[in-house]
């Protein structure tokens, strides 16, 4: 049996491989240092677990609206709003079970055969791998560390064609922990309204950030309609296995993603979003706190990491991940992510995993304690000198 073209084309997401490689050396005694998963080491605030124990014991277990609960989705529109300074109606809101789907709806529903969609490299594996499944042709948009991780005006204008559907951003951006500036924000805005596309907004990082404000490309003038923003739960609140995501989108759109949820999931898990609920409503020093633990973390790292011989990295301005160059080990980023784990301990990617661009680095993601940052450094160093 034939398995499909479009299912042939999809890839993995490096860090699941790794994780489970570095559980197997466990399993054979070894003690390893895990800077590979992009998830916080923090526990689920507490009053957001009872809030979907207490609809779990309330008997709120059945099947929900596809969309989302109207609270939660009235809830989304308004934090978000605030956050953004946009104002963002109810009915623009879908929940989705994770943020990923959201990726997989937009691309779906806006490109297919015979269009292009642009996206960031080094990205999220996941746009790659889902751009490729749609027919549509990706189209990778270089992002340089020479502009902190950020692209080339020039460099993303000559991608824009007329058969650009899409332009994928992220920011803060995994894996390199770098920033989209507002001026940089406008040259795509720009060019969306000369060239008619579409932006899918990939703002799942949007709370850490460590100098500026978060500033997204929807708020600049007539982008809402024309931008799908993708957030969620899961970074924000330490809520990954929860799988909450959401999606705000011009109006057209709303039927085709309410289609794909009840498709796909029926709708996302509906105790959960009792608890993400309780998360938009309390206070948010929940948040301020993990971020604060995060600053640290990354200092700490930078600082650490530029003391070794054979790296640099710059201090990322968001997310929870460092994009160190290797480029003068000579090694190719997967062979030393591999020698690595396999001899120092310490589960990282390597930088090509997440796009051709991002060979001659490596990620590692700081969303463990500065405890094991310390061990994973001093192994690191040991290794590389
Ligand atoms: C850039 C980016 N977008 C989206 C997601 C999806 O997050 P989730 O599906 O857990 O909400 C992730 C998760 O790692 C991510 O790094």
């Amino acid at each position: 049996m034939k398995i499909k073209k479009c299912a042939q084309s999809l890839q993995t997401e490096s860090a699941f491989k790794v994780l489970a490689h570095a559980q197997q050396l466990e399993r054979q005694g070894k003690e390893i240092i895990h800077l590979e998963i992009g998830q916080p080491d923090f526990h689920t605030p507490k009053h957001i677990s009872d809030a979907a124990i207490k609809a779990i014991r309330e008997g709120k277990t059945g099947y929900g609206p596809a969309s989302g609960l109207p609270k939660l989705r009235e809830a989304i529109a308004s934090e978000s709003g605030t956050r953004r300074g946009i104002t963002f109606d109810i009915n623009n809101v879908v929940v989705s079970p994770g943020g990923k789907p959201i990726i997989f709806y937009t691309i779906q529903s806006l490109a297919g055969k015979g269009d292009e969609v642009i996206f960031p490299d080094p990205g999220f594996p996941m746009y790659a791998s889902l751009i490729a499944h749609s027919g549509a042709t990706p189209i990778p948009l270089p992002l340089n560390e020479e502009k902190a991780f950020s692209f080339n005006k020039d460099e993303f204008r000559s991608r824009v064609s007329e058969r650009t559907r899409l332009v994928i951003i992220n920011s803060p951006h995994n894996p390199t922990g770098g920033i989209i500036k507002p001026n940089d924000l406008e040259v795509i805005a720009e060019e969306a309204h000369r060239h008619d596309f579409f932006v899918l907004s990939d703002e799942i990082y949007k709370d850490f950030i460590y100098e500026n404000s978060f500033v997204s490309i929807a708020s600049l003038p007539e982008m809402k309609e024309r931008t799908v923003i993708l957030d969620g739960f899961s970074k924000s609140y330490s809520m990954t296995g929860w799988r909450l995501g959401y999606a705000i989108v011009p109006s057209f759109l709303m039927e085709p993603f309410e289609l794909y949820n009840v498709n796909i999931a029926s709708c996302a898990c509906t105790f959960n979003q009792y608890g993400a609920l309780a998360a938009l409503q309390n206070s948010q020093n929940c948040v301020q706190s993990m971020v604060s633990e995060f600053r640290v973390r990354r200092d700490y790292l930078v600082d650490t990491l530029n003391e070794i011989n054979g790296i640099h990295c710059l201090k990322p301005s968001g997310a929870f991940y460092v994009f160190p160059n290797i480029k003068e080990t000579k090694k190719s980023s997967s062979q030393l992510a591999s020698d690595i784990l396999e001899n120092a301990g310490v589960a990282v990617l390597g930088g090509s995993s997440f796009g051709k661009e991002g060979e001659g680095y490596l990620r590692l993601s700081y969303a463990t304690s500065l405890d094991n940052l310390k061990i994973a450094c001093e192994r690191l160093k040991n290794h590389l000198e």
